[in-house]
C-alpha cells in the first residue's frame, strides 16, 4: 500500500518504518526541515533500539523516504496517518492545533479517495473534527474516510511493540475501510479489534489511564508498607501471581513520567469533566503521582538530615530505561527539589545526558556511574537501566564519602546491600 505518515516523532517514525519493513511504500512528512534533512542523510533524531538499522534498510530498498512537502506525501498515498504531537495545554486539555493544521493541509492536496487515520492520541470526537475540517477545506468533491487507529508502543521497545502488539484497534466508519486495515496488518498475525471511531479513541485513553492507576495504586501501597514495616516487592509478588491482577505496571517507585501517562490522564479527566462525569479516581491517581518525588525527598531527609551542602549522585535521568527521552522525567522534579534545598548534583545516564543538559544545565554530568558516585554523600537510583543493576558495588562504596543509597526503583536486594555495608533505602520496603 502507499502510505503517508505526517509527523516524525516517536510514533510516526517507528510506525512509518515498520510499515515500510512490511513491504509498503512509505513517505514520512514533517514540517521540521532540519529533522527531515537529517533523516534524509541517514541520521535518526531519537534513540530507539533497532530503529536506525531498520530505517537504513528500508531507505536503501526505496520503500521509505522523507519530505517536508505535504503535497508529495499526500498525493500518491491511499492511507494518510496523522501522527503529530498533542501536547497538554495549561488547562490539562490536549492541544489539537497541530492535528487541525495537518487536517487543513491534507484537505488542500486530496483529489482522489483517501483514508485519513488518527494515530496521534486524541480525545473522543476528534475523528469528527478532522472530518469537518477536511470537508470544509477540500478543493474538489472528493470522498474520504476518517479512521482511529491508536498506537500502544512503548519507548525503548517501540519496534518490538509495533511488530507484535497485544492488539490492533481499528475504529472504522464502515466495512470497506475496516477490510483495508485488516489487510494492512494481516502479516503481523495479531488480534485485531474493529470498533466504531469513538470507541477506538476511548480505548487509548482508558488503557493508559488504567496502567497509570495500577502504578499509583502500588505507590500508595508502598507508602503504607514503609509505615507498617512490610516490603512492597513481596506484596507485588503476592498480588501479581493472581492472574486477574498480573505483574505488569505494578512496580513501585518514583512514579510515572514520559510523554503519555501524565498527558493522557490529565486529558481524560478533562474529557470526563466536559461530559459531566465524575472521575475523582483518576484525579487521585494524578495527585499520588505528583506527590512521589516530594515524598521520596522527605525520606532522604530523614536519613541525611539537612540536604544543604550535600553532594548527591543520580543514576539515570531518562523517564525510563532504554530511551533518551526526558519528557516529564521524574529526575527533573527530583533535581529541582534537591537543588532548591541546597544540594550539589552529579548525574550519569547512558543515553539521556545530551537532552538533559538542555533542561538542567546547572548540574555536573559524569561519564560513568562510578565517576558520579565519587566523593558523594548519597546515591539515588532514578532510572532502572540494566547497567546499574550490574555495578561493582564494592567499587561504588569505596569511592563514596558515605555509602548511602536511595533506590527509587527498587533494583537492588536490601539484604545484599546491607551485607556490603550500605545504608540502603528502597521504596516501600
Ligand atoms: C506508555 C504506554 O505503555 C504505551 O502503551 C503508550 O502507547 C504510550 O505510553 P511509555 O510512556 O513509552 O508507554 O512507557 P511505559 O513503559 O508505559 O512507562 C511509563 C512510565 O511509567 C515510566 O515513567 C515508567 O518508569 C513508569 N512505570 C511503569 C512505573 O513507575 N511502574 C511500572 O510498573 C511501569
Amino acid at each position: 500500500m502507499n502510505i503517508c505518515i505526517i509527523g516524525t516523532g516517536y510514533v510516526g517514525l517507528v510506525t512509518g518504518t515498520v510499515f515500510a519493513d512490511l513491504g509498503n511504500e512509505v513517505i514520512c512528512v514533517d514540517a521540521d526541515a532540519e529533522k527531515i534533512s537529517a533523516l534524509q542523510g541517514g541520521k535518526v533524531p531519537i534513540y530507539e533500539p533497532g530503529l536506525e538499522e531498520m530505517i537504513h534498510r528500508n531507505v536503501a530498498d526505496n520503500r521509505l523516504s522523507f519530505t517536508t512537502s505535504m503535497k508529495k506525501g499526500v498525493e500518491p498515498s491511499n492511507l494518510i496517518f496523522i501522527a503529530v504531537g498533542t501536547p497538554t495545554k495549561p488547562s490539562g486539555e490536549p492541544d489539537l492545533s497541530q492535528v487541525k493544521a495537518v487536517a487543513r493541509e491534507i484537505a488542500e492536496h486530496i483529489s482522489a479517495y483517501k483514508i485519513i487515520v488518527n494515530k496521534s492520541t486524541v480525545p473522543v470526537g476528534t475523528g469528527d473534527l478532522v472530518r469537518q475540517i477536511i470537508n470544509r477545506h477540500k478543493k474538489s468533491d472528493t470522498d474520504f474516510d476518517v479512521v482511529s487507529n491508536p498506537e500502544f508502543l512503548r519507548e525503548g521497545s517501540a519496534i518490538a511493540d509495533t511488530l507484535a502488539p497485544d492488539r490492533i484497534v481499528i475504529g472504522a466508519p464502515n466495512h470497506k475501510v475496516a477490510v483495508k486495515f485488516l489487510e494492512l496488518y494481516a502479516s503481523l498475525e495479531r488480534p485485531m479489534l474493529i470498533t466504531d471511531v469513538y470507541s477506538a479513541e476511548m480505548i487509548k485513553y482508558a488503557s493508559n489511564a488504567f496502567l497509570a492507576t495500577k502504578i499509583s495504586f502500588i505507590n500508595v501501597i508502598a507508602n503504607l508498607c514503609e509505615k507498617a514495616g512490610a516490603d512492597v516487592t513481596s506484596v507485588i509478588k503476592g498480588m501479581g501471581y493472581d492472574k486477574r491482577i498480573g505483574f505488569q505496571f505494578l512496580q513501585a517507585g518514583l512514579g510515572y513520567g514520559g510523554s503519555c501517562f501524565p498527558k493522557d490522564t490529565e486529558a481524560l479527566v478533562c474529557t470526563a469533566g466536559k461530559y459531566g462525569v465524575d472521575f475523582k479516581l483518576l484525579e487521585g491517581v494524578i495527585k499520588i503521582n505528583t506527590n512521589r518525588v516530594p515524598h521520596f525527598v522527605g525520606r532522604m531527609k530523614e536519613v541525611l538530615g539537612d540536604i544543604q551542602g550535600k553532594v548527591i549522585a543520580l543514576l539515570g535521568l531518562a523517564f525510563k530505561p532504554d530511551t533518551d527521552d526526558m519528557r516529564e522525567a521524574k529526575s527533573i522534579e527530583l533535581i529541582e527539589l534537591l537543588l532548591q534545598q541546597g544540594a550539589e548534583i552529579k548525574a550519569y545516564d547512558p543515553a539521556a545526558m545530551n537532552n538533559s543538559r538542555k533542561i538542567l544545565p546547572q548540574i555536573t554530568y559524569c561519564s560513568s556511574a562510578y565517576e558520579a558516585a565519587d566523593k558523594t554523600d548519597a546515591l539515588v537510583v532514578v532510572t532502572e537501566w540494566r547497567e546499574f543493576k550490574l555495578l561493582n558495588l564494592e567499587r561504588i562504596k569505596e569511592t563514596m564519602k558515605s555509602p548511602v543509597i536511595f533506590d527509587g526503583r527498587n533494583i537492588y536486594d536490601p539484604t545484599v546491600m546491607y551485607r556490603q555495608g550500605f545504608s540502603y533505602h528502597g521504596v516501600g520496603r
